[in-house]
């Protein structure tokens, strides 16, 4: 493995001075390449990086320009040797901080055991796993996937057939609920259900049977809960991706009352806001609430495979029968070993109490800074967002290249807003020191 690895940086580290040259022809780093046969191959530098993902990937992304080559803990460093604090903890799936010891040695001691058996077999993991995530959540049973956005499939999968064969819904005519601004990934699914254009738009046609209503208004779910063929509500408890919008308190409670008299399913999408991010062990566990289905996924490896899983009770999980549904690396033994050490992490750590502790002093600090500039300060655990005022001077963006130059990573969203979401084993002084490079930063411009 580190041998193969070792050759794959030899090829990529070659092959860098010809995708320079065709993009920046003339330039010094072409020159290079004449001398490349006689001179041994200099390392990637950050704009090699940037100039080759331009030209062989997809423009899907807009990444802040920096390159990183490792990870540990809260930090990673880039290809010059820079350090800095990692305040997106890749959408909160390094919530257990980057290649956490236990998760990685879980992962390699499976690795070399056994991967990959598909659904077609039994093997040794997936039912302790199984036992494990049911027994830690309080559910009967789980469905493994990989990624979130498969998680979020599977919950309106299992929504669907419930309510035509234990509802009584008319055949295909149930419908799901979803609240305006949610974001569950980038399948059909779950751009059908997005009000965001630069999700949908120029993607349809789209998913029948979805409908939007406004996020954190009782009244509208009510209204929409009339419908006899309504399915169920998919909701995020903190809208991560829509820039942490925390709903009203109570807002939880009342959805989940209003599922149990219409007979409705309480889908929480905590793939976000689960697994320690906002502070409890779920979000929904501020208001004590259970939903009808868990959607979980990111930090449920630490951040270092795809899972992701959905748990519910026996009268939801049973409507799917053997051939309806599953995915060919959903519950494979290396996903499964590396699920348990990540959630076990979460709880020897204690790091939803971390997160809660941290995250209130990470805000009371926010909450200082000039409110001309910063005019808004919100978020759960260590699940924040502040909302920059924008200029001519200075936007999300440009505060977020300059954080980045004071040693902390963080992304813009929506043009105006600041995600900071440390991986949760952060401790106080590096909170305070990091409060200290936001500070400064801002008062910079
Ligand atoms: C709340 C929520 N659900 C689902 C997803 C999709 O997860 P994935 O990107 O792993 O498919 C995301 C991703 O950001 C998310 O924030």
């Amino acid at each position: 493995m580190k041998g193969m690895m070792s050759r794959l940086s030899h090829t990529l580290q070659r092959a860098v001075p010809t995708v320079a040259k065709s993009l920046h022809s003339g330039s010094h780093i072409s020159s290079s390449v004449a001398s490349s046969a006689k001179h041994a191959v200099r390392p990637l530098t950050s704009e090699d990086i940037y100039a080759r993902e331009l030209k062989y990937g997809a423009h899907n992304y807009h990444p802040l320009p920096v390159a990183l080559e490792k990870g540990e803990g809260i930090y990673v460093w880039d290809v010059e040797g820079r350090r800095y604090y990692d305040f997106l903890s890749s959408y909160s799936a390094v919530n257990q901080g980057h290649c956490h010891p236990k998760i990685i040695a879980a992962l390699t001691t499976q690795a070399s055991r056994l991967t990959l058996t598909s659904r077609a077999f039994y093997n040794d993991i997936l039912g302790t796993y199984e036992e494990y995530i049911t027994t830690l959540f309080g559910y009967d049973k789980v469905l493994p996937m990989n990624t979130g956005v498969e998680g979020g499939e599977t919950a309106c999968k299992l929504a669907r057939k419930w309510a035509y064969s234990v509802k009584g819904v008319p055949k295909y005519k149930a419908k799901i609920l979803f609240a305006t601004g949610n974001f569950w990934g980038r399948t059909m699914a779950a751009i059908s259900s997005s009000a965001d254009p630069s999700s949908y738009d120029g993607f349809g046609p789209f998913m029948p049977g979805f409908e939007l209503i406004p996020y954190n208004d009782i009244p509208a779910l009510e209204r929409a809960l009339q419908d006899e063929n309504v399915a169920a509500f998919m909701v995020e408890p903190i809208q991560g991706e829509a820039g942490v919008v925390v709903p009203d308190p109570g807002y939880l409670t009342k959805v989940r009352e209003l599922c149990t008299r219409h007979n409705v399913l309480f889908i929480a999408d905590e793939v976000q806001t689960g697994l320690a991010r906002t502070g409890r062990r779920l979000a929904v566990d501020y208001e004590s609430v259970r939903p009808d289905l868990v959607v979980l996924g990111k930090a449920l490896s630490g951040g270092v495979y795809p899972v992701s899983a959905v748990l519910c009770d026996d009268e939801v999980m049973l409507t799917i029968k053997p051939g309806e549904h599953g995915s060919t690396y959903g519950g494979n033994p290396l996903a499964c070993s590396v699920a348990i050490a990540a959630l076990e992490v979460l709880e020897e750590e204690k790091l939803a109490e971390n997160a809660d502790k941290m995250g209130q002093l990470l805000r009371a600090e926010l909450m200082k800074l000039p409110n001309d500039i910063v005019t808004m300060v919100r978020g759960k655990g260590l699940l924040n967002a502040i909302v920059i005022k924008e200029t001519k001077e200075y936007d999300a963006w440009r505060v977020c290249l300059r954080l980045r130059d004071n040693g902390l990573l963080a992304k813009p969203t929506h043009g105006d807003i600041i995600r900071f979401a440390p991986p949760l084993i952060i401790k106080e002084d590096e909170v305070r020191e990091c409060v200290d490079i936001i500070q400064r930063t801002i008062l910079s411009f």
